[in-house]
């Protein structure tokens, strides 16, 4: 296999700040802080934690496997590996599914803009009816899709610089900023009064609280926060060199996005619980409605400290967002640009346009198509469902089924060792979770999910 071919990332860091980018997004900030606070605190950590390590990592070491053997896009990835068979179809559902989540992640994306824009023009701060705030923005047919459309815009422009110039530079800026931003907000939220109720909510777990649902939630959490099955680790795995090593990798990616997971909370609950009368279970309004509120009162004696901690959370919601975003953008342009042999700006171009008119759609669903329903959803819930509930457990269980019973047992073993040049002593572990456990336990969560 050639390596030097394609354009690739630069250096083995860039391939781990880009990975970790993708892993990093809006399922860190606000869904999981939503999750933790629906499930009972530190007992859903501890789940989600035990599922990470046992699945999430081992999936993740897969996709790195079909994506860095074949180097080439998730389609042409399984098409190449199982020519003329079935499989090829995982291949196309995960960059389908990344183009339907794309058009929706620009949506919240967009809300995260204007949060930010109101923030730093101080609007968060009067004091005002922040449930109204939000309903009568999304509900606007205009504004949240003029906010969407800045979001792609950025998104586009770093997408068309390319993998190294684009991608790989964006991250090595962002990823460190980012973790900057959560650095500072962690320390602004211990100083706050009550914050060691919010502590103890998120250190004490009471294990009574775990049931099958928290930990099929926690199951689904980590697929998604890990951005598994959505052909983006697949992609940027075509873009590691030949000497990066996978298993490392996998686990350094997993730990700083369960770290950025945590401390979000530890951002978030210290905060909330120092407002008497604020509940902890609000659901995804959580970081939109529940939070300017918040940081309102809670900065009530220091205004200008709330004035900082509300545009770096924002801004760090922004950054979370966009690292994903793009690599969402990049399953798909990777595709159309090598499918079809056309120039990168133009692959995402289309791209971008034809994700925004869904997006357009999304956002409206919000407002002025509210009514248009199917099955009880609206077009955005629609979509959601379709990519989270139904394709991304279905991908994930072909995945693991594919890469433990369909491929070469020495192929996985030999791509995981660098061609047997490191050591990889879980190899047997990693095969067995790959095997049983893991498509075990996604599906228990998927036939769950369904018949909740
Ligand atoms: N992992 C991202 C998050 O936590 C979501 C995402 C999923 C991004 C799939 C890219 C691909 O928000």
């Amino acid at each position: 296999m050639n390596y030097e071919l394609k354009e690739g990332f630069g250096s083995k860091i860039g391939a781990v700040l880009a990975s970790a980018g993708s892993a990093v997004g809006l399922g860190n900030v606000w869904r999981f802080p939503t999750e933790v606070g629906n499930n009972g605190g530190a007992a859903f950590i501890f789940i989600y934690l035990i599922c990470i390590a046992v699945i999430g990592i081992p999936v993740m070491m897969s996709e790195f496997v079909i994506g860095r053997h074949t180097r080439t896009n998730t389609i042409s990835a399984f098409a190449k590996l199982a020519p003329g068979k079935w499989w090829r179809i995982e291949g196309v559902a995960g960059v389908f599914v990344a183009f339907l989540i794309l058009s929706y992640y620009i949506v919240i994306s967009g809300w995260t803009l204007f949060y930010l824009v109101e923030s730093l023009g101080g609007q968060l701060q009067a004091g005002r009816d922040y449930s109204q705030v939000f309903n009568d923005f999304v509900s606007n047919p205009w504004q949240p899709v003029l906010m969407g459309a800045a979001f792609m815009g950025l998104t586009h422009f770093i997408i068309a610089r390319g993998v190294q110039s684009g991608i790989e530079k964006s991250s090595k800026v962002m990823m460190p900023m980012l973790l900057l931003i959560i650095g500072i907000l962690v320390v602004c939220s211990f100083s706050m009064p009550g914050s060691s109720e919010g502590l103890r909510f998120l250190l004490k777990p009471d294990f009574s609280k775990i049931t099958a649902s928290v930990i099929l939630s926690a199951v689904g959490q980590a697929f998604f926060s890990l951005s598994l099955a959505m052909g983006c680790l697949c992609t940027y795995a075509s873009y590691f060199r030949a000497d990066t090593k996978l298993p490392k990798t996998a686990v350094g990616v997993s730990t700083i996005d369960t770290f950025v997971a945590i401390l979000s909370g530890f951002i978030i609950f210290p905060a909330v619980f120092s407002v008497e009368g604020v509940s902890v279970d609000a659901g995804p309004g959580l970081v939109f409605i529940t939070l300017p509120h918040v940081f309102n009162i809670a900065f009530s004696h220091l205004p200008w400290l709330g004035y900082i901690f509300s545009s770096f959370f924002y801004l760090l919601l922004l950054l979370a967002a966009l690292t994903s975003a793009i690599s969402l953008h990049e399953s798909v342009t990777a595709y159309m640009l090598e499918a079809f042999s056309i120039s990168r700006r133009k692959a995402a171009a289309a791209v971008s346009i034809s994700c925004m008119t869904l997006g357009v759609a999304c956002s409206l669903s919000f407002g002025v198509w509210s009514d248009l329903t199917l099955f009880g959803l609206n077009i955005f819930g629609l979509f959601d469902f379709t990519a989270s509930k139904i394709i991304l457990p279905i991908g994930g269980i072909i995945i693991c089924l594919f890469t433990g019973w369909y491929l070469d047992r020495k192929l996985v073993e030999s791509e995981l060792t660098n061609c047997g040049t490191l050591r990889f002593r879980l190899f047997r572990l990693y095969y067995f979770i790959i095997r049983y456990v893991a498509p075990l336990a996604i599906a228990a969560v998927f036939v769950q999910e369904l018949l909740a």
